[in-house]
């Protein structure tokens, strides 16, 4: 979508992204609390963060979904990750969120390495894609995924498991019709302008491999919407059920509550192999602050939580405890808590979360290939879906 002030496609975001308007122009639906309830029944009373505090805030379907996981059907996640650039904690958090799900769910996760796509999309060549794909992985497997339950497929490596599948779909799309959702023109590379299938296939291909009609639930970043907001269609002239939708917001960058994290700005950004010192800098310099511009104006007239970077990490994601970040918001608001202090509360929790997070990592890189594709997983996993 572009619009006046922002823009959003699948490989650009810029502006202040105004969700209001995405969701209207990609005829998306709010998760309402009523479906948060819902979700609730089956996790134990729990609810992530990113459900809870509206990081995931929008779906199509998810409301189906929950009936027929209330009938005993199974379903199945599929999420993926571009490797281009090293990874942030805006791209690592959703894959933690997914973690969760399948922990609570007991589902299998399919996640595409999309390793064709930011070739043809990105100044880069194919050796450099396949590096930064390995240290991608690596980085997904270390939050903790089931290793019987989660297979790993990377384009170049698997094309030939999606390739036919991915042939029926783009049969399926014609030029004009993806061209302006895409935001594709007569320059584009000819292998960009398939791609949109590659990445399609697996909201159906476990369906198609299982041989049975199987749920597939997909959580993105809005930006990915136009996906599978064609591939939904696509989905039911093949036989086999819609995709449900689980859209997510991006998470703001250091500099401000509207901008996105970006690789590309290291500024803005917090990177999963930034030292405790770097981590510690970047917030101090960048993080955009909400308090006042001295102590004694702050003790009087108290900052703003809800425009303040470290108070949006804590709420997205670092503090989870709902009645510290209560108590947190209002000790800030109130003047009572200064700046600094609230910067070096966020560090620390970043901090900490970074340092398990690479022993995780770690521990986890023997284990790799257990995660991969393969014609043995599939055929151990088919027993997933036999009822
Ligand atoms: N295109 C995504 C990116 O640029 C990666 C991706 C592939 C993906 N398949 C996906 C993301 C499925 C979400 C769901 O990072």
């Amino acid at each position: 979508m572009v619009s006046e002030n922002f823009k959003v496609t699948p490989w650009e975001v810029e502006g202040e992204v105004d969700y209001g308007k995405l969701i209207e122009e990609f005829g998306i639906n709010v998760i309402d609390t009523k479906l948060l309830e819902r979700i609730k029944k089956h996790t134990g009373g729990e609810l992530h963060p990113y459900l809870e505090r509206g990081i995931f805030f929008a779906h199509r379907d998810l409301d189906k979904l929950l009936d027929a996981y209330e009938k005993g059907e199974k379903f199945y996640i599929y999420t993926g990750r571009g490797p281009s650039q090293d990874m942030h904690l805006g791209h690592l958090l959703p894959f933690v969120f997914v973690k969760w799900l399948q922990d609570k769910f007991g589902c299998e996760v399919w996640i595409q390495i999309s390793d064709d796509e930011k070739f043809l999309f990105k100044e880069k060549t194919i050796d450099q894609i396949k590096k930064q794909a390995e240290i991608d992985i690596l980085n997904i497997l270390a939050v903790g995924f089931d290793s019987e339950k989660t297979i790993i497929v990377s384009d170049f490596k698997h094309i030939s498991v999606m390739y036919e599948t991915a042939c029926e779909i783009a049969k399926k799309l014609n030029f004009s019709n993806v061209k302006a959702t895409f935001g594709f023109n007569n320059k584009t590379n000819i292998g960009a302008i398939f791609y949109p299938a590659v990445q399609m296939v697996l909201a159906v291909l476990p369906s198609k491999i299982y041989k049975k009609n199987i749920l597939c639930l997909i959580p993105y970043g809005i930006d990915q919407d136009p996906y599978f907001r064609l591939q939904r269609d696509i989905n039911e002239k093949m036989g086999f059920y819609k995709p449900v939708c689980l859209a997510g917001v991006f998470l703001p960058g250091l500099q401000g509550p509207t901008g996105k994290m970006s690789s590309s700005d290291s500024s803005s950004a917090i990177f999963l192999d930034d030292t405790p010192e770097e981590v510690a800098n970047k917030i101090k310099k960048y993080a955009f602050s909400g308090g006042q511009p001295t102590i004694e104006e702050h003790r009087i007239k108290g900052g703003n939580p809800d425009i303040d970077t470290c108070f949006q990490y804590l709420k997205l994601f670092f503090e989870p405890d709902n009645a510290k970040l209560q108590e947190i918001y209002n000790n800030y608001k109130s003047g009572k808590m200064l700046t600094s202090e609230l910067k070096i509360y966020t560090i620390k929790k970043i901090n900490d979360f970074l340092e398990k997070f690479r022993q995780q990592r770690e521990a986890i890189q023997p284990r790799v290939n257990e995660f991969l594709y393969s014609e043995e997983k599939i055929n151990k996993n088919r027993k997933i879906y036999e009822t």
